[in-house]
């Protein structure tokens, strides 16, 4: 008998394995899935961002009743999981109709494989040619192709901060990385955790590290680091590893089993005083109904003030999706100043337009606003922008070693033997 069940099961798995070949060989779902939706691919799902994308999708819902959206929105801060879905799914001639992607060296792979297709025209029949700024365009450009419209500006280097903990203990937020640690030394006496830190995800951890670089290389030095004009065992680079292996000695113990909201959750319930993040940190403030100023503070990484390392989510329109006009008239919203200024007041980051409505933004955005006009913008290392995946990976992975071993020499050596990645 059983073995009757298991020949059953054995046809069956066959059979479905079938079925789901002919599927993805047919070009099945594409721009619409299934259930004829367009399908929109993210990893937006935490507060904050989830409620961003929501409200951009209401408005387009709005204005095209007859077309309905599938978010498939894939959990995982800075896209951990979704970008590993979406690599089987563009490999496997299935891409969803439009999906988030970093402008700069995570869309260019895309770009470089021939994935995407230029949006030229849909921005001169939009008149966006001079609505965003030259930076964002050429991050999302490759010989005069525009390959992607932002719908947003991150800012990563940004240490929030619990209002009441530095009133209470009369602390003045950090700017160099001296004062970060006499204020976290004083934290530690009173028994406060000084910096939170969730990397059950390693990119928090790199990205607190590419923060310190920037902190103390400068953004010209620091953006040498990744074309190869700044050599990764430089004094400057050696005193950015001891100041990381310094601050891990100030972190919550529980780090390693966090995510990056759950780490921000620690300073918004006063159980630590700091947090390092990129600033969907301010949107996920937004979504626990946090005021800027009130209950949170923030403040450049140290050092870093007068620099902005720029993070943006930009959508494109992949090769071999059936309805691409449909796809077309979702970015003809995202691209719109009423879908920007819906999606980027939740989210906690500024609109990617230059013609936004700044009145419709707190104040944290507002100053973020008027930074990205004046700062030197550098890419973000951990969010894709400033080198390859394969690059990142290994970063990634030395990261995650330093971040229980704190063997600086091991760690610059890792970074050194990865930057052959840099040269593909
Ligand atoms: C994205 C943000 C997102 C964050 C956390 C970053 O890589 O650019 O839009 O909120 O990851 O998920």
């Amino acid at each position: 008998m059983k073995k009757k069940w298991g020949i059953f099961a054995a046809i069956l798995l066959t059979f479905s394995m079938i079925l789901s070949a002919c599927s993805s060989t047919s070009g099945g779902s594409s721009d619409k899935d299934k259930s004829g939706k367009l399908e929109i691919f993210s990893w937006w799902t935490a507060g904050g961002e989830a409620d961003g994308l929501k409200a951009l999708i209401k408005v387009f819902e709005k204005k095209q009743p007859d077309l309905k959206v599938n978010n498939a929105a894939v959990a995982g801060g800075a896209g951990t999981n979704a970008k590993a879905v979406l690599a089987t799914r563009m490999q496997g001639g299935d891409p969803p109709s439009t999906f988030q992607v970093h402008g700069g060296a995570e869309l260019m792979a895309w770009v470089n494989s021939d994935k995407m297709q230029p949006l030229n025209d849909l921005y001169k029949k939009n008149g966006w040619d001079d609505k965003f700024p030259k930076e964002l365009i050429n991050m999302v450009s490759k010989d005069s192709k525009i390959y992607a419209i932002p719908v947003d500006i991150h800012r990563g280097n940004v240490l929030f901060y619990n209002k009441k903990i530095f009133e209470d203990n009369h602390l003045e937020a950090p700017k160099t990385f001296d004062d970060f640690f006499k204020v976290a030394d004083k934290l530690k006496a009173k028994g406060i955790t000084p910096l939170a830190l969730g990397d059950k995800e390693i990119w928090p951890a790199t990205m607190l590290f590419e923060n310190i670089l920037l902190g103390k290389l400068g953004p010209d030095k620091y953006k040498a680091l990744w074309t190869g004009g700044e050599p990764f065992d430089s004094p400057e680079v050696k005193e950015s590893a001891e100041i990381f292996k310094k601050m891990l000695g100030y972190i919550n113990d529980d780090h390693s089993s966090r995510a990056w909201q759950d780490a921000s959750q620690l300073v918004a319930d006063g159980k630590a005083a700091m947090n390092v993040m990129g600033d969907w940190a301010a949107g996920y403030y937004t979504s626990l109904n946090l005021k800027p100023n009130k209950d949170y503070g923030w403040i450049e990484t140290p050092e870093s003030d007068g620099d902005f390392m720029v993070i943006t989510d930009t959508f494109g329109l992949p090769k071999g999706v059936k309805n691409e006009g449909d796809v077309k008239k979702f970015l003809t919203v995202l691209g719109s100043v009423e879908g920007q200024d819906a999606f980027n007041p939740l989210k906690g980051s500024i609109p990617a337009r230059t013609d936004a409505d700044p009145s419709k933004y707190d104040d944290y955005s507002k100053d973020a606003m008027k930074d990205f006009k004046s700062d030197a913008l550098t890419p973000s290392l951990a969010h894709g922008s400033a080198a390859p995946e394969s690059y990142l990976t290994k970063v990634n992975q030395a990261v995650n070693i330093f971040v229980t071993q704190k063997n600086v020499d091991q760690f610059i050596q890792s970074l050194k033997d990865a930057s052959s990645e840099l040269k593909k």
